[in-house]
Formats: C-alpha cells, structure tokens, sequence
C-alpha cells in the first residue's frame, strides 16, 4: 500500500550488499518499512539482516538470472506478504576505452544495469500492482550527460532513463516510478573498474568529491514516503563540487 505512512511496507532492494542499497536497507528500515536485502554476495546481505533484526530478509539473487529473480519474489510473497516498493539499485560501472578488450565489461554492464532492472521489475510487477507500489530505479549523472571512457555505463543509464519515463506513464496512476541520479558517490563501485588508469582516476575523483550513500539513500526515502497523489519522477542528486 502506498501511503505516506511507512508502517507494514516492504521494499525490495536489489544490491544491497553493499553501497547505496546497503544505505537504503538501513533508512528504509529506520523509517518502519521491512526490507528484502538481494544480491550475490550472501554472507554480506545475511550480516546487514541479522543487524537489521526482525525487518529484513536476505535472499541471494543475481538480476542477470530471472529464475533466481522468481525464487526471491516467492519469497518475498510468502515471508513478508508481498513487496510494496522495489529499488532497482543494483549496477556495475566497468568504466574504461570502448575497445574489444573491454567487451565482456561492456556486456555485463548492459545485462546488470539495464537488462536487470528490467527483469527485476517484470518479475516483481503483480506485487507492485497489488494495492499500488512504488519503483525507484537508481539511475545517474551518466544518465544525464555523457562523455568518453564509459560508452556502455551511459548507454546503461540512459537507457534506464528513457525507460522508466515511458513506464512512469503507462502504470499510472497505480505505480509511481521514481529516477534518482545520483553523481559521485562513495561506495566500492569504482573498485570494480578493470581497467587501470581509468579506475585510478575515478577513483581519485570519487575520493576528492564523493558524498555519501547515506545521502541518495535519504533521497529515496523522501520520495516513497510522499503521499500517493505526489511523485518525485526525476530526482539529480550531485555533490556540490561536482561539474558534470
Ligand atoms: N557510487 C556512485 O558514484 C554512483 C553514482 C551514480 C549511480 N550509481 C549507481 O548506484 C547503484 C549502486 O551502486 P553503488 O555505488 O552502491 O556500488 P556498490 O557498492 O558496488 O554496489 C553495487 C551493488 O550491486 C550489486 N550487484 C552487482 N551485480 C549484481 C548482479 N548481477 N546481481 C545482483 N546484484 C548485483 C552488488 O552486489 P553483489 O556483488 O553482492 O551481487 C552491490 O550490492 C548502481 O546502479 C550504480 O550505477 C552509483
């Protein structure tokens, strides 16, 4: 149910091992909703439950499996009576030259990011329907400008971008959907990069102007928590001193 009270909803967050969604688990779960906690690192998602207590459920899930997705959505439906909100968060940003050598990044990039949300959201969409949900998809910056050295990670955001705009209008009035942008944040997405210099230089500049998980995830908070008749469709959300 969609209200602007969060007591009894249940949100499922997809990547929440670590980062952003770890962050969100948290909020969420300080504003009175339970949480789903899904990813593939389980010993990460169990640890933050069993902190979490009583209102969070681990369940290990890969977005690029959807049967892995369907097993989760029982769950959910059977343990916590059904998922009033779901976070689209997981991602990879494999930065790096648009070369062949990075072609398997390329790929996973657009089966995580775009393709997983996706199925993530197909698989949860009856749930979502039933009473009226919300779906925060966690897009970015890159979602919003463009530049060289991440053709694929833009490609995956804008991507989101334009998709959830066109879902925003076709499941009004009974599903908000909800795009949040966030710029440079510190989490260990950047740690992934395989290619050298171009993580190094992220990472220099994710350290020299990140802000924190915490910060998108109070963003996300705000805007499922507005009443049913309000939508937050679009939120950017950089740190100061970040340009681009
Ligand atoms: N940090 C930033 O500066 C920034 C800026 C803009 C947007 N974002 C977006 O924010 C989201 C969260 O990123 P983050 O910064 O919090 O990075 P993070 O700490 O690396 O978190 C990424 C999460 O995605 C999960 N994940 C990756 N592949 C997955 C898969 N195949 N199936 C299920 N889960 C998967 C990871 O869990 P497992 O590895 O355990 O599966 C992890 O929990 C991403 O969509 C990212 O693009 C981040």
């Amino acid at each position: 149910m969609s209200t602007d009270s969060a007591t009894g909803r249940v949100a499922v967050i997809t990547g929440a091992s670590s980062g952003i969604g770890e962050a969100t688990a948290r909020t969420l779960t300080g504003a009175g909703y339970r949480v789903a906690l899904l990813a593939r690192r389980a010993d990460r998602i169990q640890a933050l439950a069993d902190e979490l207590g009583d209102s969070a459920l681990a369940i290990e899930a890969d977005v690029t499996d959807r049967d892995s997705l369907v097993a989760a959505a029982q769950r959910v439906q059977d343990e916590l009576g059904g998922a009033d909100v779901l976070v689209n968060n997981a991602g990879v940003m494999l930065l790096g030259p648009f070369i062949s050598d990075q072609r398997a990044e390329q790929r996973q990039q657009v089966e995580v990011n775009l393709l997983g949300a996706m199925t993530a959201t197909e698989v949860f969409l009856d749930q979502l329907r039933d009473g009226g949900g919300d779906l925060v998809n966690v897009s970015s910056v890159a979602g919003r400008v463009a530049g060289p050295g991440g053709a694929a990670y833009h490609a995956t955001k804008w991507g989101l971008n334009g998709w959830s705009e066109a879902l925003r209008q076709e499941l009004q009035p009974d599903i908000r959907v909800i795009v949040v942008e966030p710029g440079a944040v510190a989490t260990e997405l950047a740690g992934h990069i395989t290619h050298e210099d171009t993580r190094e230089g992220i990472e220099a500049f994710v350290a020299s102007t990140a802000i924190r998980p915490e910060d998108i995830a109070e963003v996300v908070a705000f805007a499922v928590t507005r009443p049913q008749s309000v939508s937050l469709s679009e939120i950017l959300v950089r740190p100061t001193a970040q340009a681009m």
